[in-house]
């Protein structure tokens, strides 16, 4: 069998935001300067790379949430190389986040140029809407990240869904332009409506017309705690249900390390993290901190677990004190 020489690999191709900082220089995650195209929810990566190596001139970034999709992307940026043996194209970075934290935190203002999102999730039931990405919010922070006449183009299978982003986006900054098209995407999702019978989509493109300025989201410091004492039998932590929602979900304890691990769910602003909290005997007292090792978005939520954490660690060890 022929050796197939990779100059780069595809999985090059795909970044962690963990492991670059935030939020993301992509002049430098590119390694060279070009105007940065985005496509929101890049599913199996169809049109995106198609269009990438249609602009070799451009750089294009993919959001997807789900890592199957991810992984099929890169699978299909990987495909080029093996028939090419050279690289075709190095102008594609993939991401695996949801889109709204994406922009709040790893675009700075003013620097996209353009923005696509073939077939969102439509959210059809009354009571769903509320999970619809386009909502004013989402809006002002896409515009806010858009260079002056930048773009966004929306194409929706669901035209109550091109309707209601049209009724969210007053005061967001955008002109607008709702337009019926036929089929030309070629994505897995437009081929699904299509042998579905339906023959026309609905294209919604909006053109930057006045800044609207929202900060990036800055991460926030995560502190240590330190007590001097704990006691793992009187250790109990309740839910937060306030705008920070924190369920604990398991407690573990190794006697002979003396080390413990809280697994809690937080959830803040439309983000969900499974987060890791350790209690562990140090040479002076016991330490809480996040887990080292696995990988959370420094946000309130987790400040808050954390300190929720180390309130609960307190009670447990005046609850010892009391009984004994
Ligand atoms: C209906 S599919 C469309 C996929 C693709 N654009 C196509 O036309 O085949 C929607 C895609 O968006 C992704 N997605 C949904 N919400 C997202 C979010 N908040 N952030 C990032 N990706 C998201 C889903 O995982 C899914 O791959």
């Amino acid at each position: 069998m022929r050796k197939v020489e990779y100059p780069e690999n595809a999985w090059s191709s795909f970044l962690s935001h963990y492991e670059l900082g935030r939020p993301i220089f992509w002049e430098q995650a590119f390694g060279r300067r070009a105007p940065l195209v985005v496509e929101i929810g890049c599913g199996l990566g169809e049109f995106l790379v198609r269009t990438a190596r249609a602009e070799p001139n451009e750089n294009f970034v993919g959001i997807e949430q789900a890592w199957q999709r991810v992984k099929k992307t890169l699978r299909k940026i990987e495909s080029y190389y093996d028939k090419n043996q050279t690289v075709p194209f190095n102008n594609i970075r993939i991401i695996q986040v949801d889109a709204a934290v994406a922009f709040e935190r790893l675009f700075v203002p003013l620097s996209v140029n353009k923005i696509f999102c073939l077939f969102p999730c439509p959210w059809p039931k009354q009571k769903h809407i509320k999970y619809r990405l386009f909502s004013r919010d989402f809006l002002k922070l896409l515009n806010s990240r858009l260079m002056m006449q930048g773009e966004v183009q929306i194409v929706t299978d669901h035209e109550p869904y091109c309707d209601w982003i049209i009724g969210e986006l007053s005061s967001t900054g955008f002109d607008y332009q709702k337009q019926i098209v036929q089929p030309r995407f070629e994505t897995k999702f437009e081929r699904k409506w299509t042998q579905a019978g339906q023959k026309e989509f609905f294209q919604l493109s909006l053109v930057k017309a006045e800044h609207q300025d929202v900060a990036v989201t800055k991460d926030v410091e995560l502190k240590t705690y330190r007590v001097e004492e704990f006691d793992p039998d009187h250790f109990h932590l309740d839910e937060i249900a306030e705008d920070i929602v924190v369920v604990p979900k398991e407690f573990l304890y190794d006697v002979q390390r003396k080390k413990g691990m809280a697994r809690l769910l937080v959830s803040e602003k439309g983000l969900t993290q499974q987060v890791w909290i350790s209690i562990e005997k140090v040479v002076r007292g016991w330490l809480i901190a996040k887990t080292e090792g696995h990988t959370v978005l420094p946000t309130s939520g987790v400040a808050r677990a954390l300190h929720h954490v180390y309130q609960a660690v307190k009670c447990a060890s005046d609850s010892a004190t009391q009984k004994s």
